[in-house]
């Protein structure tokens, strides 16, 4: 088996975030699947919601714990229509580039449990990259074994298929230059953190705060926690900018780059 590494492509880089109706971006897209492409291990991409995830499943009471059942219902299909389309753009980019992508839908096989991975069968993500594919997965609306249904976010798989698949690497893809010591919108001067592990996480999981925009599933605190839960001593994790062109290519040949780095 091929060392596997698992890049989730944030929904801000790969949308325009307060856009609406949604819209990709094609260029940024463009750009990381030639990035993407001299990587020659097992690879698994893993897509946030941005604009296509987080506005339909705003709109349809998915950040509101007591929302009633039939308004997350009629949620279902516009956020699995969305997503999927942004899967299918996806995939269109990475098989230009000679990528040979399949998509493999959250919806169609995952259950939650109170908002919580319940059951996630990972065989034909397996079987497919053993027949040399790259994964494409993505942040998704899925049903819930006790409240309808609920969001699964794209950070949340990546961690989880790291630890099932137990990947060598996985690297985050953002629009900042990883974690920061103050919110960088509002605080232009605020410090970036290259290295978090348990001596320094209690302060900085407390300066890290939720992301703005219409997020529904956690922003930059819960990112670190759920890293810092599946820290070893050989894995590689790193959350960086997406936006800036050539560090994805870096961190896959896993040479130094503007990142931070979570270890155990
Ligand atoms: C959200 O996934 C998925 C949906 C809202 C359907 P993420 O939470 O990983 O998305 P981004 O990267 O923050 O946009």
């Amino acid at each position: 088996m091929k060392p596997l590494t698992i890049v989730k492509l944030g929904g801000s880089v790969i949308t325009y975030k307060d856009s609406s109706p949604p819209r990709i971006n094609f260029k940024n897209l463009t750009r990381i699947a030639k990035e993407l492409k001299e990587y020659k291990g097992d690879l698994i991409i893993v897509l946030g919601g941005g604009a296509h995830g987080h506005q339909a499943a705003h709109s349809h009471g998915y950040a509101n714990p007591e929302s009633p059942k039939d308004i997350l219902l009629k949620g279902i299909p516009p956020i699995r229509h969305n997503m999927s389309e942004l899967a299918l753009s996806v995939e269109t980019s990475l098989n230009k580039e000679g990528i040979l992508t399949v998509t493999i839908p959250p919806f169609c096989s995952v259950t939650l449990k109170k908002g919580v991975i319940h059951n996630f069968p990972i065989h034909i993500i397996r079987k497919s990259l053993d027949n040399g594919l790259v994964v494409v997965t993505h942040g998704d609306v899925c049903f819930d074994e006790e409240k309808t249904a609920a969001i699964l976010s794209g950070d949340t798989i990546a961690v989880y298929l790291t630890e099932k698949m137990n990947a060598k690497t996985i690297l985050i893809g953002t629009d900042v230059d990883g974690v920061l010591d103050d919110n960088p919108r509002l605080n232009p001067s605020a410090k970036h953190i290259p290295l978090i592990n348990q001596k320094n996480k209690e302060m900085i999981l407390s300066k890290t705060g939720p992301s703005a925009n219409t997020d529904v599933t956690g922003g930059m605190a819960k990112k670190v926690s759920e890293l810092l839960d599946i820290a070893r001593k050989n894995r590689i994790i790193a959350i960086f900018n997406l936006t800036v062109p050539a560090r994805l290519k870096s961190l896959l040949r896993n040479e130094p780059t503007i990142c931070t780095r979570i270890q155990p």
